[in-house]
Order: C-alpha cells, then sequence, then structure tokens
C-alpha cells in the first residue's frame, strides 16, 4: 500500500532526495519547506501526490497548520522525516550564545515541534514511522563541531527515549546518522561558523575551515541513495533504531563504539565500586 510521507526541509540536498525517493516509489509526499515554491520547482507535474507547504520548524504554530493541511489533503502521515537542519561549526568558545540558541532552535526543539504535532495522528492511526536526521557527530564527538554535535547527541537520547515511549502505539523510531553527504551542509548557503575571534583557536579554527570548504560538494555520500535507502527502511517489517549511512559513518561509528567498551573495561572495577555496600545483619 503507498505510504504517505512528511518531510521537513524538502528544499534542498537529503530532505528533496527522500522526497524525490518517495515519489519515485508511487507514495505520496508532503514536502515542507521554509520556500514552498523550491520544492514545487523541483518536481514539475507531481501535484496528484505531492503537496508542498511552507514550514520553518523554528515556528510551532506552523508545524501544527503543516500537519492538519497534510491530514486534510491525505487522511493520515504513515512516515514523518525530521531532516531540517543545519550545521553551526566553530570551537565552542568561539560561537556565541544567540547563534547556539539558533543551531537548537532548529536542530532539536524544531523537530520537536513537529513531532509533537505528528504524533497524535500517528497515535490515532496505531501506526508510524519516524526517521530522526542525527548525524556520525550524533555518535561521535569532531573537534570545531561542539555545539552542532551536542544537538545531535541531543537528537539520540530523546529518539532512543521516544522510541520506547510510542512503541506500544505501533509507531517506531529510526535514528538517521549520516557521514559526510554532497549536499549543501558545508556551503555557505547553509553552515555557519563561530563568530568570535580567540587568537588561541585561529590556527586550528582557520585549516578547519580551509579543509571543510575544500570538501564542500565533494562529499562521498550521494543523498539520492541515502533517500532510496530510506524508502527501503520505511518497508522494512523491523526497521533498526539506528541507521549509519555511508562507509565514513560505519567505520567512524564502529570504532567509537568499540573504543568506549575497552574505555569501560579498562575502569570496570573502580566503575564497579560505587555501590553502596549493604551490611548483612
Ligand atoms: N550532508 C551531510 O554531510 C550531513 C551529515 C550528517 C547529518 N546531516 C543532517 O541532514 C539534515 C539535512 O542536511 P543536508 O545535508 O540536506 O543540508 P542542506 O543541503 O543544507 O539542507 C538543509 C535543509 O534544511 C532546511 N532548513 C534549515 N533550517 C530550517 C528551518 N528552520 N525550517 C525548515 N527547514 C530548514 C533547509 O531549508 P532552506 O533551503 O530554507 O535553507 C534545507 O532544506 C540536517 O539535519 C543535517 O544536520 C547532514
Amino acid at each position: 500500500m503507498s505510504k504517505v510521507w512528511f518531510i521537513t526541509g524538502a528544499s534542498r540536498g537529503i530532505g528533496r532526495e527522500v522526497a524525490r525517493a518517495a515519489l519515485a516509489a508511487g507514495d505520496m509526499v508532503v514536502a515542507t519547506a521554509r520556500n514552498p515554491q523550491q520544492v514545487e520547482a523541483a518536481f514539475p507535474g507531481e501535484a496528484d501526490r505531492l503537496l508542498a507547504l511552507s514550514l520553518d520548524v523554528t515556528e510551532e504554530g506552523q508545524s501544527q497548520a503543516a500537519v492538519d493541511a497534510a491530514v486534510a489533503r491525505f487522511g493520515r502521515i504513515d512516515v514523518l522525516v525530521n531532516n531540517a537542519g543545519f550545521g553551526q561549526l566553530g570551537a565552542f568558545e568561539e560561537v556565541g550564545a544567540e547563534d547556539i540558541v539558533r543551531q537548537y532552535g532548529t536542530n532539536v526543539f524544531g523537530l520537536f515541534n513537529v513531532t509533537r504535532a505528528v504524533l497524535p495522528v500517528m497515535r490515532r492511526q496505531r501506526a508510524g514511522r519516524i526517521f530522526n536526521l542525527s548525524s556520525m557527530g550524533g555518535t561521535k564527538g569532531f573537534a570545531g563541531a561542539s555545539v552542532y554535535c551536542s544537538t545531535k547527541y541531543a537528537v539520540e537520547g530523546y529518539s532512543e527515549s521516544l522510541a520506547l515511549e510510542v512503541a506500544e502505539f505501533g509507531i517506531r523510531v529510526t535514528i538517521v546518522e549520516p557521514g559526510f553527504f554532497r549536499t549543501d551542509f558545508l556551503d555557505g548557503s547553509s553552515v555557519r561558523y563561530g563568530s568570535k575571534v580567540i587568537e588561541d583557536y585561529v590556527p586550528s579554527s582557520t585549516a578547519r575551515r580551509a579543509a571543510y570548504d575544500q570538501y564542500s560538494h565533494r562529499q562521498a555520500g550521494d543523498p539520492a541513495k541515502l533517500g532510496r535507502a530510506l524508502v527501503t527502511l520505511a518497508g522494512a517489517a523491523e526497521p533498526p533504531l539506528r541507521y549509519a549511512a555511508g562507509t565514513d559513518a560505519l567505520e567512524g561509528i564502529a570504532a567509537t563504539l568499540t573504543a568506549r567498551l575497552e574505555e569501560l573495561e579498562r575502569w570496570r572495577s573502580l566503575s564497579a565500586s560505587t555501590d553502596i555496600v549493604e551490611s548483612a545483619a
């Protein structure tokens, strides 16, 4: 049976490619974006199965209005893709407090806003799939990305817990952990760098930014293939809780998990030493 998708940040990048893959699979797509005209221009002639809606995820009221419009048009929402996001890069001390609020407003509170509006629909249906875009940076830290990684770690902890809360209603949550994908993510139209200049950080920050500028639009990950992978996962009887996308994510996450387990073992006796030992009497 064809599905109804609700995708945030569908104007470009991964979100647009997920929309393309879902349409190609014969599904119906509610593709939301700050500028829905961009979505309509990307998918001409798809008006029967495509609803392009205006949605800035930082505006809570817009989430509810978009969800209401989606249900009015297609009657249900089977798959939510919380994709909208951007990278606030720079060392922690280089990033201003307002920029951190802005980063959380989109990557974390924006994702909460949309999920809060969609969950009642999925609970009524007693069915639904949610894909939350985290990152390889939601499983391991990267120097020069402390603020961004912290938002993706928030997405991970939230999603893992939400999955436990909504499983009884037939709702399944999958955390998507891409490595580097060839989108506008590192492009000046999306990424933001720290605005404070602190001499100590200048050499490392300048080198990192030059490397990212060089890598922009050369990343190994293909967003069209990721779009098709999400279509496969949406149709899987037992979707994974976490899905790593790309060989860089696979290798990076595996190495991080191994190192974490080794560290846990190395400190096992000190970890186990902190329990209160009740006296036998
Ligand atoms: N590409 C990567 O290497 C990579 C790796 C790991 C994780 N990710 C994650 O994947 C997701 C998509 O990124 P991408 O690579 O596709 O980047 P992108 O090409 O820069 O696209 C980002 C999308 O998010 C939208 N967006 C940003 N703020 C928004 C807001 N407040 N409300 C609604 N939409 C908003 C953008 O809309 P506008 O067109 O209006 O700006 C755009 O459609 C993000 O969550 C990102 O953190 C990406």
